[in-house]
């Protein structure tokens, strides 16, 4: 099928590039020339596993182009993906000022039929704003007679994993009333809907509550099992134990229970603030994503508590070494980052940084500038250099195995932070580190404190 993705961010070019890799020709369409250039050469935006391979697969075979021509977007898909940013608005609610302006757009170029879905992750009403764009311009063109279908078609991709979850998604949600957009949105996906049938056809309003519902509560279960942390560590139980415990439960699940310091990234917090925004807007008081919220913010400030506890408030002439930066391991991505929350309040109270993280130096440097108060280290064991304590934000693999010797020769003193709970505390205790982490007991040994 003839495709076109408006948008090469991290939604549209990782579907664009798994629907030609599925054989279907995939227009991708962006207003950012150099960006637009770069694909062609191959060179990736963002650094997401398997994608760039994919894309220069594809756009050597000639099923994926890359161009700046609205005109020719629009007359090469008959199915038009509007996969544009949403950033939050100064209230929270999503700006979604891309995504009509991109609707204009199809409709200023449209001749034929064309079935336009949103990909980006929207209000609910947005489809109907669409539809009206879409209708206002073409009156203009007094070409009211061109049909076209407005479907909400919610991805569900995870950074990290993006492109093993488009390949292989657990549902397909397809937001339309008219049975001639459901079918060809069947045809879309038959490729990615073999074994059995992954797509849930609903009301278009239901499918963009689907996706808020679905981050949200992902949200909650994370904040919900943080503040449980805080619970285990002031009562004294293991929250591994706890969360052992309860994950057993088939109602509850092991999925997204661990506790640490705070969801962070592009979704949950945008998507939350977004929901309580319209849930606002409509009289409605969103008790429990305000909590939700609530917890997030007090967590991602839960170990600096810890370390402020340790060393006291000043800080000054401290140096602490951080491991992690990106807000969850195999992105470059620091948006929301709980290790940017760590490292600003660290050097509000006057500490050093010295920071590895094996894929977001370039984005701390990008976000952050030169400043002498933050070294970025090439090893991870370089960054334990001289160091007071070390911090480890987040759980890279390389991470997960503890290095006594590394820790111990290169900390002025063996004491690491460490937000992700990557270590059993006994075996931590036992070889002389002193050991904090989120919602464990401490076995540190007198001597050490
Ligand atoms: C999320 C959703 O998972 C995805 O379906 C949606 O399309 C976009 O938002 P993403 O933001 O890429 O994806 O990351 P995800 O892996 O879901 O993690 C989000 C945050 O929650 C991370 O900061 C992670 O560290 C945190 N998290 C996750 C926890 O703190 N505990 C958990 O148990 C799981």
């Amino acid at each position: 099928m003839n495709v076109t993705v408006f948008g090469t961010g991290y939604v549209g070019l990782v579907q664009a590039a798994v629907l030609a890799e599925a054989g279907h020709r995939v227009a991708c369409i962006d207003i950012d020339q150099e960006k637009i250039d770069r694909l062609k050469q191959g060179q990736i935006p963002i650094f997401e596993p398997g994608l760039a391979p994919l894309v220069k697969r594809n756009h050597e075979s000639g099923n994926l182009i890359f161009s700046t021509s609205a005109a020719e977007g629009v007359a090469h898909g008959d199915l038009i993906f509007i996969a544009v940013g949403t950033p939050p608005d100064e209230d929270g609610s999503a700006d979604l000022r891309y995504v009509l302006t991109v609707a204009r757009t199809i409709a200023e170029h449209m001749e034929g039929k064309k079935y336009i879905i949103n990909k980006s992750t929207v209000p609910v009403g947005t489809a109907d704003k669409v539809r009206e764009e879409v209708t206002r311009t073409l009156r203009e063109r007094n070409a009211l007679n061109l049909e076209f279908d407005v479907i909400s078609n919610p991805e569900f991709l995870k950074e990290g994993s993006a492109v093993a979850d488009c390949m292989k998604p657990d549902r397909i949600i397809i937001g339309t009333s008219e049975n001639a957009s459901e079918q060809k949105m069947r045809q879309l996906y038959a490729p990615f809907n073999r074994n059995h049938d992954k797509v849930i056809v609903m009301d278009v309003r239901s499918a963009e509550l689907a996706k808020y519902a679905a981050n949200c509560m992902l949200a909650t279960k994370i904040s919900f099992m943080n503040e449980m942390a805080v619970i285990a560590d002031k009562v004294g139980a293991d929250i591994e134990a706890v969360r052992q415990g309860i994950g057993s439960d088939p109602r509850i699940g092991y999925h997204f229970i661990y506790p640490g310091i705070g969801y962070g990234g592009s979704c949950f917090p945008k998507d939350v603030q977004a929901l309580k925004t319209t849930a606002t807007q409509l009289g409605i008081e969103p008790k429990v994503l305000n909590a939700v919220e609530e917890r997030n913010h007090s967590q991602k400030h839960y170990l600096l508590d810890k370390v402020v506890q340790r060393y006291g408030d000043d800080l000054a002439g401290k140096t602490f070494a951080l491991w992690g930066l990106a807000f969850k391991p195999n992105t470059d991505d620091m948006r929301e980052a709980p290790a940017r929350v760590l490292m600003e309040e660290l050097w509000r109270r006057g500490a050093r940084v010295q920071a590895f993280d094996p894929e977001a130096m370039e984005e701390c440097q990008r976000i952050y500038g030169a400043r002498p108060d933050l070294q970025l280290c090439g090893t991870k064991e370089s960054a334990l250099t001289n160091a007071e304590a070390l911090i480890i934000a987040t759980e890279w693999q390389q991470f997960k195995a503890i290095d006594v010797a590394a820790v111990t020769s290169g900390l002025n003193t063996p004491v690491i932070f460490d937000g992700r709970n990557l270590y059993d505390p006994l075996q931590v205790a036992e070889s002389g580190i002193e050991y904090h982490c989120v919602g464990r007991p401490e076995m540190n040994s007198g001597a050490n404190q």
